[in-house]
């Protein structure tokens, strides 16, 4: 049977008061529509439509995907006119149109292909899937007849008394069959909200003698339309709470399931253990037998095996190779590379930093744009100087080095293998291989110095003792 999906993404989200369109915010760090439009792909349809109204170009750039037909909503006139707006898109079309709503990030692909399969069984012209809300006012209600034989979908602005009672409503999900789309030009305005609603084609299709109907086969949790931060807020519980259990199931140990944040595009290898309050973040890449302490952030990072993140550290767009150790107390910045076995300790920043294997920096340091070897040790207190208030220059330092505590390169400059930096240092030269480069000033050494001036400091107390009884004796 022939398919295409059309997704409805134009209306104006008014509900979120926000300048971001509303299907643009995000749940687990992917947009609401770009959810929908992953669905959308699984039911392998021939085309997805997606109908986007004035920001179109921000859900174009968002979603960047070329598999996508874009139909243009110019105003924001219902559902059923925005369906209509995608009509040249499905010109000479034949067969089933599956229409989402744009603003369902939950939804799941086998859902909706059993309906689909109970579409086709019973032969409907268009029929709904619906499910049983526990606060139904945010939908259209599912009326039915004593028969159970569905009459029409009523919003709660337009619904009675005995209409609001009913707690089956619409997911926004249809089926409808290719030679029902000219009864969209029948669809009268809705005089209350002024808008052309999709529910009333099912009103439509009956008058027209066309077999309709609602499938239960909805859970409320998978269909809730996101309109409000709140609800944006239990959309993203609900599907971090997903893929926590989803990790927890594939032999990943998390010390507290609430107190962890996971977006969709992270992956955990097995027996990695995650302690409280760690967000894993876009698309980063956790992998087995690794420890990851409380109160970190991992952004777009690839982390191996057998690595420990310590307490407190963030790590964006890096890369940790296997049994290298960070933190606690670390910023790992974009562009970085610790080697495997390599050691970054408290308080240290790395910006474009590689660090070859086995190397450490184990206290308070800043090492950006640099290249590191292996074995290499940073003391203490090492600040690689990279910029010059111009433009940024390179650092490198070669394996085996030993860059005393305390020490500043000054770049762009080159420390060659095997060298040795005295602490202290400001290093402006480059240093040829097994070196020993120092730069501090030679120590003085005033021998008793410490005693002659305690010498000088009481006798100044003992003249101002004096000077201030005289004062006080006349
Ligand atoms: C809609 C349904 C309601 C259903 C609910 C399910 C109608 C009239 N109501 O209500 O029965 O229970 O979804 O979540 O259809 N959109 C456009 N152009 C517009 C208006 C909306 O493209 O002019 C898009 C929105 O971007 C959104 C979707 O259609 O993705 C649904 O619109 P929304 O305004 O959220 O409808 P609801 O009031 O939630
Ligand atoms: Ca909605």
């Amino acid at each position: 049977m022939n398919t295409v999906c059309v997704i409805l993404a134009a209306g104006l989200g008014k509900r979120m008061d926000s300048n971001l369109p509303k299907v643009l915010h995000k749940v687990c760090g992917i947009p609401i529509l770009q959810s929908v439009t992953d669905t959308a792909r699984k039911l392998k349809t021939g085309k997805i439509v997606v109908v986007t109204g004035k920001h179109g170009n921000l859900i174009k750039k968002a979603l960047d995907s070329p598999d996508i037909s874009y139909a243009l909503q110019e105003e924001p006139k219902g559902t059923g006119h925005a369906l209509m707006c995608a009509k040249q898109d499905l010109t000479g079309f034949q067969g089933i149109l599956i229409v989402l709503n744009g603003d369902t990030p939950l939804v799941r692909a086998e859902t909706i292909k059993k309906f689909l399969k109970l579409h086709m069984k019973n032969k409907d012209a268009v029929s709904v899937l619906s499910f049983r809300a526990e606060n139904p006012d945010d939908y259209g209600r599912i009326v039915r007849d004593a028969s159970g034989q569905l009459l029409s979908i009523v919003e709660q602005k337009d619904a009675d008394a005995m209409q609001k009672k009913i707690h089956e409503v619409n997911s926004g999900v249809y089926a409808i069959n290719h030679d029902l789309l000219p009864l969209l030009d029948n669809i009268k305005i809705n005089r209350k909200k002024g808008e052309y609603y999709l529910t009333d084609i099912v009103a439509a299709a009956l008058e027209s003698g066309l077999k309709t109907s609602a499938y239960c086969i909805g859970a409320e949790d998978e269909f809730m339309g996101v309109n409000t931060r709140e609800e944006l807020y239990r959309a993203s519980m609900f599907m971090k709470k997903k893929l926590i259990e989803k990790w927890a199931g594939k032999g990943v140990t998390f010390l507290d399931m609430d107190s962890v944040f996971i977006h969709a595009g992270v992956t955990i290898g097995k027996d990695t253990t995650v302690y409280p309050n760690v967000y894993l973040e876009g698309r980063t890449k956790i992998g087995r037998r690794t420890t990851i302490y409380p109160n970190v952030r991992i952004l777009d990072s690839e982390i191996g095996n057998n690595v420990v993140i310590k307490d407190s550290t963030v790590i964006e767009g890096s890369t940790i190779k296997n049994r290298a150790t960070v933190g606690p107390f670390a910023r790992i910045r974009p562009g970085s590379e610790i080697g495997t076995e390599a050691r970054i300790g408290n308080f240290v920043e790395l910006k474009k930093a590689v660090i070859g294997k086995a190397s450490k920096a184990s206290h308070l340091s800043y090492l950006g744009d640099t290249r590191i070897g292996q074995g290499v040790n940073i003391g203490a207190g090492t600040i690689t100087c990279n910029y010059d208030g111009k433009k940024k220059s390179m650092t490198v330092i070669e394996e085996g080095v030993f860059i005393g505590s305390d020490s500043q390169l000054i770049a762009p400059v080159n420390i060659g293998r095997g060298a040795y930096i005295g602490a202290g240092s400001t290093i402006t030269k480059n240093v040829p291989p097994f070196a020993l480069a120092i730069s501090r000033v030679e120590q003085k050494t005033i021998k008793g110095w410490a005693k002659k001036r305690q010498a000088i400091l009481n006798a100044d107390t003992k003249h101002k003792g004096k000077r201030q009884k005289g004062n006080h004796a006349k």
